[in-house]
Formats: structure tokens, sequence, C-alpha cells
């Protein structure tokens, strides 16, 4: 990416990979690539916000020597230690032999374990200011947000919030600002970003969100480490954060399966069509034909989770599992769930799937059958999917 102006004297300097698909070591499907996002204040204190991934350290540096010449780069602040954006970090140190770093004392430990070094570094914590000449710049701890290194630093004399992997995407592009891509595809993309990288800390999220708003800062630009700036839609995005931090869903239903022999499936199918058939949208997701990453995106505001496995050596199948295992930490609230399956002999799976769903979810009775399911069986589960789908709709009222 071309170095591109976010506001005077504040540059953004970082790198696009078009090519990541596959974001956190295959853990994450990221479709429309990657940014890792750092950016370069220009004051009487050259100023350096994060720096990129391992790989991409030249490409970057050399984005920063066409503002400025790297070595005079006085003040390097890191906001998160995570390899996506420490991993140039020894790189930059070899030049910028002067600069001070500015991180909390997670962010030290941290950078020493991987890497070393950490240079000549200066603890910082909420509250702490640091003036580089125009600007004063803030310093906010979010800890677990999503690392216990994680910091935010803002800029109060252009209204920018440097949110690290807050507010952040998984979206590759040229653009800077959010006004510049097609609102909808970013609005998927933020909402994939919170479910996978953020939803199991939305207590944490809520509350630094409100102490955020009675900071009342006026932002203007929330800059992150991911995707694109938030420009136009920060009232949007902002909203959207309450909403998803505060475990709040719509009524609408995922049922979620694996099938070995298609009997779960034909019952899943048949769930669907009775939610469906109430007006609640059910979407089908079958496990080993969808991406994790994905269901997880379309659960984080879905109230029904229904779940389905078929039972093998007495126990749930094992991509469906590794989802729960997902859902199970993010610890969620007011949900309305049951498990279903066809098994064989004991059927174990189902109540695996009940003890996961009871944390989080009103549950309702599950749904078994053996072997193939009976034309009586199927209709039992278009029965059990209205019904289901009317309780939504009675909690919704
Ligand atoms: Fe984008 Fe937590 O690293």
């Amino acid at each position: 990416m071309a170095i591109k102006l976010v506001k005077d004297n504040i540059y953004s300097v970082g790198v696009v990979d078009f090519n990541e698909k596959h974001f956190h070591d295959h853990t994450y499907l990221t479709r429309r690539g990657v940014t890792y996002n750092s950016y370069l204040i220009v004051d009487e204190k050259i100023t350096l916000i994060d720096t990129v991934r391992r790989g991409f350290e030249k490409e970057w540096i050399k984005n920063i020597r066409n503002v400025v010449d790297p070595a005079k780069i006085d003040v390097i602040i890191i906001n998160h230690i995570e390899p996506d954006h420490s991993g140039s970090f020894p790189e930059i140190l070899k030049i910028c032999h002067n600069a001070k770093i500015y991180g909390t004392e997670k962010a030290k430990l941290g950078l020493i374990k991987y890497y070393g070094v950490c240079g000549d570094w200066i603890v910082v914590k909420s509250g702490q200011n640091l003036n580089i000449g125009k600007r004063i710049l803030n310093f906010i701890d979010v800890p677990m947000i999503h690392w216990p290194d994680s910091m935010f630093t803002y800029s109060a004399h252009d209204k920018i919030l440097f949110s690290s992997d807050g507010f952040g995407q998984h979206y590759a592009t040229n653009k800077v600002f959010d006004d510049e891509v097609n609102f909808f595809i970013l609005m998927d993309e933020a909402q994939k970003y919170y479910a996978n990288i953020l939803w199991p800390f939305n207590l944490l999220i809520a509350n630094k969100l409100s102490i955020i708003n009675k900071l009342n800062l006026g932002i203007e630009l929330i800059a992150p480490s991911h995707g694109l700036i938030w420009r136009k839609h920060i009232s949007e995005i902002m909203k959207k954060y309450h909403y998803w931090s505060s475990n709040s869903s719509l009524n609408r239903v995922a049922v979620i399966y694996e099938t070995m022999w298609q009997s779960t499936e034909k019952m899943a199918k048949k769930i669907a069509e009775g939610c469906n058939s109430e007006g609640v949208e059910a979407v089908l997701f079958d496990v080993t034909k969808n991406d994790r990453t994905d269901i997880t995106s379309y659960i984080l505001d879905a109230k029904g989770w229904i779940f389905g496995s078929s039972t093998q050596n007495r126990e749930i199948l094992p991509i469906i599992s590794s989802l729960l295992n997902f859902v199970k930490v993010t610890k969620s609230k007011k949900r309305m769930s049951f498990a279903f399956g066809s098994y064989g002999w004991s059927g174990e799976a189902i109540e695996k799937i009940e003890n996961i769903l009871c944390d989080f979810a009103a549950l309702e009775p599950s749904v078994r059958t053996i072997f193939n399911p009976t034309e009586e069986e199927l209709n039992k589960c278009y029965e059990v999917g209205k019904y289901f789908a009317m309780k939504i709709k009675i909690d919704e009222a």
C-alpha cells in the first residue's frame, strides 16, 4: 500500500496483504485479505504507532521513508504486541537508535519474551500523556481487548483514537477510510472480526466503552490496526459494539449440525423448515461445508442456536465439537437453544451438547432419533422447529 494522508501530518504507512486468506495460522478465514496498519505522526517528536507483521518490514520501512527518514523517529508507541503488529519491531529498533518506546508493562515483558529486545522502554498506563509537540497523546489501557498488553492511544488535537485491534476488520484494500468502500461489506467484516476476536471479552468491552463514552472525547476518526479507518460511520460502529457486547440478538436462528449418514441432516432441514414456517429465519450450517468463523459471525447476534450431531464413540462429532468449544468461551447469555441428533446405540452426543449449551441458553428439550428418522419423526422435528420459533417471537415481545 502506498502511504496515505489520514489527517494533517498523520500518515497511514502500514501494509496490505491481499493473499492472506488463513489468518492466525488457519483459525480465521480472511476471504478479503488482511491489512497491518501502522501510523506515523510528524510532529516535533516524530511518532510511530505500531509496527507490522514480520515479512513486510521492507515495504513498511520504505513507506515510512517516503515521509521521513526512519532514523529520525523519536517515539514508537506499541499498542499491542501480537506478532501481526510487533513482528517488525526488532527491525525498526535497528534503525531508530534514539527512539523512546511507549507501552504497557505487559507489552514490554511480552516483547522481551518474543524478540529478546524492547528498546528504551517507558511504561505507561491509563491517564498518562505524552507531549510530542502540537499534540498530547493520551494512553488508555484496554487489557484483554484482546490481550493483556493492549492499549489505545488518543490524540485530542486530531480527535483520533488509535484503537489497536478494537474496531478492526480483515479487509485488504488500498482505500483508507470507511466511506471509500461498500458499507455492508465493511460492517459484515467488522461483525466477523468482533465475533472471532473480541466476543469472549464482551463484559470488558462493554465496561471500557462506557468509560470511553464518559470521557466525551469527541472522536472524529477511529484508526484500528486492521482494515479501514472509521470516519463517516463512527456512530454506527460504536452502536454495534454496544449492541454486540451487551449480548443483544435478533430473532433469527442458526441450525448447526454435523452428520455421518445424513440422518442428522434430515432432522436439521425439518427443524429449519419449522422455524421458517413461523416467519423466523433459520439458516442451516453443515459444519463440514462452512467455515467456523463464518458460522461464529452469524450466531453472534442470532437468538436461537440449535446444535445437532450424530454420536460417534460416545462423543460429539469432531468439527462441531470444536465450534462448541469456541461458543463455550464466549460466555454468551440470553440465547435460546436445543440439541438434536441421530444415533445408533446410546446417543451421548446430545447430552454433551446440552451440557455445553445450558451455561448460556434457555434450553428446550432435545430431539433424537435412532438411525434413519421416520416420516413421523421428521414431522416431529418440523413441529419442534415451529414451536421453538414461536417461543423466540414471544421472547422478543
Ligand atoms: Fe491483530 Fe491481536 O493482533
